[in-house]
């Protein structure tokens, strides 16, 4: 017969081997991480060997670049070698500047790089001052400085690339080298429209003291692989050639219909001046018409004469539509962003709302736009395939 002796010497094994077996299975699972973590320890190893040796075999082991304020200071060869020699076929553009040509670092990052014609001590003295104040604007709607190069000889800006170039390249894809290009859309205007306005508040009103482009315009707004907007060229401005003639890019006048009435008889610069520019490109968006045509009709030439006093009148607004967005806005919304323009590029600059302001109105048209029924009946409209991203706001920093 089974005593109550027998029964607690039965409970107590029971217990322990309860207990070992759980031993058992913690040391196991030790032993297991431990092999995991060992594993993977020595295939990053491995991986990291097999890089180097892959940099060894394409000649980019001996790459070394130097880092200053966050930049990377690339040697003329480094960039040489980036662009292929800077060959004709990388170049993507040309400017006030210089030429910009589309490059690959030796990390595979493709770049912009902007060969630059400036000459003598001083250039080289206010290129490194725009450098160094480049380094301290960082918002996602201004085009990022990776890098730059600057000897004796050369001057060389490296920026992030933008695989759809310049905005005027898609407003106007007959004009231009990029004629495949094919008209934006209603709602990518707007959204660029808004991306644009918070580039520009940025350097207005996050950034002590403020940052006044100077040469706000639609080729210095560029658009990345899905049509996002980043304002680029704000710490070059006052380092424009004053070569007559042209693509003018001066540095008192900024760049021929684009510049604010008093900035140009008086050389007086706010941010205001900015604002008035900014009222130019969302006409440029709204219009689809360059701001100089001297080809056009007589009192069409200068786009905003001629669209000013058709911004306030709701059927004079509808006839200076792109004819190209057809059937893609409601007039509520072309109403209200003819309003802001018409704001933006008044003669007298203190009826010039702030940038902020701009921002405010073009939120809630973006956020709530809905494509209206007749959505697509441009066919030759480009419509992005990836939906918006979340960008983050950009807080107060100071230069
Ligand atoms: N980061 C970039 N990525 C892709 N393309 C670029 C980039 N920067 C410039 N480009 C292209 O090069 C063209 C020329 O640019 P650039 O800034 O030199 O001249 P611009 O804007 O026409 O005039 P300005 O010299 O007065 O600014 C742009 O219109 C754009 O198409
Ligand atoms: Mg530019």
């Amino acid at each position: 017969m089974e005593t109550s002796d027998d029964r607690r010497k039965e409970s107590v094994a029971l217990v322990v081997i309860v207990v070992l077996a759980a031993l058992s299975v913690v040391s196991l699972l030790v032993a297991f991480s431990y092999y995991c973590y060992i594993r993977n320890k020595v295939s990053k190893r491995l991986k990291n060997q097999k890089g180097i040796e892959n940099g060894e075999k394409s000649g980019f082991a001996n790459v070394h670049v130097a880092t200053e304020n966050g930049h990377q200071v690339f040697t003329f060869k480094q960039l040489h070698s980036a662009t292929g020699g800077f060959g004709k076929s990388n170049v993507v553009g040309h400017g006030g500047f210089g030429s910009v040509y589309r490059g690959v670092l030796h990390d595979g990052r493709k770049v912009a790089v902007k060969l630059m014609d400036l000459g003598g001590k001083q250039g080289e003295d206010e290129f490194k001052m725009e450098v160094d104040l480049l380094s301290r604007l960082r918002s996602p709607y201004l085009l990022a400085l990776i890098g730059y190069c600057s000897d004796d000889n050369h001057k060389l800006l490296v920026y992030e690339f933008m695989a759809n170039g310049g905005l005027q390249e898609h407003l106007y894809p007959d004009r231009g080298s990029n004629a495949d290009a094919s008209k934006l859309d209603w709602e990518t205007r707007l959204r660029i429209a808004l991306e644009a306005a918070k580039g520009l508040e940025y350097l207005h009103e996050h950034v002590s003291p403020p940052v006044i482009h100077r040469d706000f315009k639609s080729s210095n707004i560029l658009l990345d692989k899905n049509f996002h907007a980043k304002v680029s060229d704000f710490g070059l401005a006052k380092l424009g050639s004053d070569k007559a003639g042209g693509h003018v890019s001066t540095r008192v006048l900024g760049t021929q219909g684009y510049v604010a009435p008093e900035y140009a008889l008086t050389g007086h610069l706010t941010t205001k001046s900015d604002v008035y520019s900014y009222g130019v490109v969302l006409l440029e968006l709204l219009t689809g018409r360059v701001p100089v045509d001297m080809k056009r009709a007589p009192g069409e030439g200068v786009l905003v004469s001629w669209a000013l006093p058709r911004l306030t009148d709701r059927e004079k607004v509808a006839q200076i539509m792109d004819p190209a967005l057809d059937g893609q806005y409601s007039m509520k919304e072309v109403v209200q962003v003819a309003a802001i323009a018409a704001m933006c590029v008044q003669p007298e600059a203190d009826y010039r709302p702030l940038m902020a302001d701009v921002v405010q109105s073009l939120v809630p048209l973006v956020k709530h736009h809905r494509p209206t029924s007749k959505v697509g009946s441009c066919s030759s409209c480009h419509v992005p395939k990836s939906p918006t991203p979340t960008v983050n706001e950009c807080g107060k920093s100071s230069v």
